[in-house]
């Protein structure tokens, strides 16, 4: 048996904070102690109590360090990994000019392995220990992705994309290819290891209603994988899915049509939806991810927290790349607290935490294996630096509380802020 005890300071939340000083929200140890057995948290608390039952564990020392449950990004693209910074395109025009492009090289293996490889990488230096990606319409382009998930252990959903219209014919597929190509990536990949699929059409303007139909199918058949998509992202998107879809009364009622709301269907973006949208939403579980880099970087407009969450939809947090214009899930939540102070809504650090930890386990129903440090889940960890740039140490020179602290770590944090990452006990933060 493997054995590893971490020291430092230790932080997990419990439950959504109500407010920016809901300490009943997270439990804190600022002499903590994690200690971990063959890759399972067997222990959380103060050091002196889990040191005592460590016995001949190795002990690792993050002392000044926090040690966080690994971050998790509800919402990116693995073939956009060179699209991001792409210049002066609002979303379709960005779409077909950028992504259609970078994407349609994903027919090659060697590509597709050598971006998978690279995107993990940047996951772990960024600590994100999950995430759930859209994959190319390319069948290589998943195994490449679930392969290389399964070489590094990780827990990661993720699926080919389904789109057989309105993109260059290298990036699509057919309804009857993208139904074959999702089940056997189903039947090869669906909860082998730790990877979890996601039936993932990409939205409703490059699926054709057999399409749509096709996809109904596999979700039906595999209830218990997830189904991602985009939605109401941008004014011209939606007059567009609109069009094509004329009987439908809104965006969401096109996916509610072929039945594919429910608990484990996330929907990237949910910026202009109506209340309507919002309340369907909202009864069937379905997840809004939003994505505020992306949003900011295409210009298409700011997400509603405010309304979205007293609505009653479930909100999980996500980087988009490489419509988002980073894979770090801090840099993501700085943007994200923008986005809401142009509304005049705050978004406290608390949240931000809880949102990229626990708050996005509870959003793809994971929490009891990931998220926290609590016993029994996976251990997936985050270790992180609040002075790791001579900014940050003289700035949190004046720092009093974890608030401040983590406030701080939001606001000019990145990778270099990430100190190591555990991926199912193991350090695996790259070079
Ligand atoms: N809508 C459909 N596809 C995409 C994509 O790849 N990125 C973003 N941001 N929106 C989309
Ligand atoms: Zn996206």
């Amino acid at each position: 048996m493997t054995s590893r005890l971490l020291h430092g300071r230790v932080l997990s939340f419990k439950s959504r904070p109500k407010s920016a000083n809901d300490q009943a929200s997270y439990d804190y140890y600022p002499d903590g102690g994690v200690l971990i057995h063959d890759g399972l948290i067997a222990a959380t608390g103060d050091y002196a109590p889990v040191s005592a039952r460590a016995g001949t564990a190795e002990v690792i020392d993050h002392r000044d360090h926090l040690i966080l449950p690994g971050l998790i990004d509800a919402h990116n693209h693995l073939p956009q990994m060179q699209v991001i910074g792409s210049y002066g395109a609002q979303l379709l025009d960005w779409l077909n000019t950028y992504t259609f492009p970078a994407e349609a090289r994903f027919s090659e293996p060697d590509h597709s392995a050598r971006i998978a490889s690279a995107y993990f990488d940047e996951m772990l230096r960024n600590g994100t220990t999950t995430a759930v990606a859209f994959c190319s319409a390319h069948k290589i382009s998943a195994d490449a992705y679930f392969a290389e998930a399964e070489r590094r252990n990780m827990r990661m959903i993720g699926g080919k994309v389904l789109m057989d219209r309105n993109a260059p014919d290298g990036v699509l597929d057919t309804p009857q290819q993208g139904y074959d190509d999702s089940k056997a990536l189903i039947a090869e990949w669906h909860g082998r290891g730790r990877g979890l699929y996601a039936i993932s059409p990409r939205f409703a303007i490059t699926s054709t209603p057999a399409q749509m139909e096709m996809t109904q199918a596999l979700f039906a058949e595999y209830p218990d994988c997830y189904m991602q998509t985009h939605l109401s992202e941008n004014k011209q998107e939606i007059a567009l899915a609109l069009e094509l879809y004329p009987q439908a009364q809104d965006y969401l009622a096109i996916y509610e049509h072929y039945g594919l709301l429910g608990g484990k269907s996330l929907f990237g973006h949910c910026i202009h939806l109506s209340g309507r949208e919002r309340s369907a939403m909202a009864e069937t579980g379905s997840v809004a991810v939003f994505c505020p880099t992306s949003n900011l970087f295409i210009g298409s407009g700011l997400f509603n927290e405010h309304v979205t969450r007293t609505h009653g939809v479930p909100i999980a947090v996500a980087t988009d790349i490489g419509g988002g214009t980073s894979c770090s899930m801090l840099r993501t939540m700085d943007e994200a607290y923008k986005v809401l102070q142009l509304q005049n809504q705050t978004l406290n650090p608390l949240m931000s935490f809880y949102l990229m930890t626990r708050g996005n386990a509870e959003a793809l129903s994971l929490a009891d294996r990931i998220g926290t440090l609590e016993p029994r889940s996976e251990a997936d960890i985050c270790v992180m630096d609040s002075r790791a740039t001579p900014g940050m140490a003289l700035r949190m020179e004046a720092a009093e509380t974890l608030a401040e602290e983590l406030f701080v770590l939001q606001t000019m944090g990145d990778d270099r802020s990430i100190a190591e990452v555990y991926v199912a006990g193991d350090a695996a933060k790259p070079e």
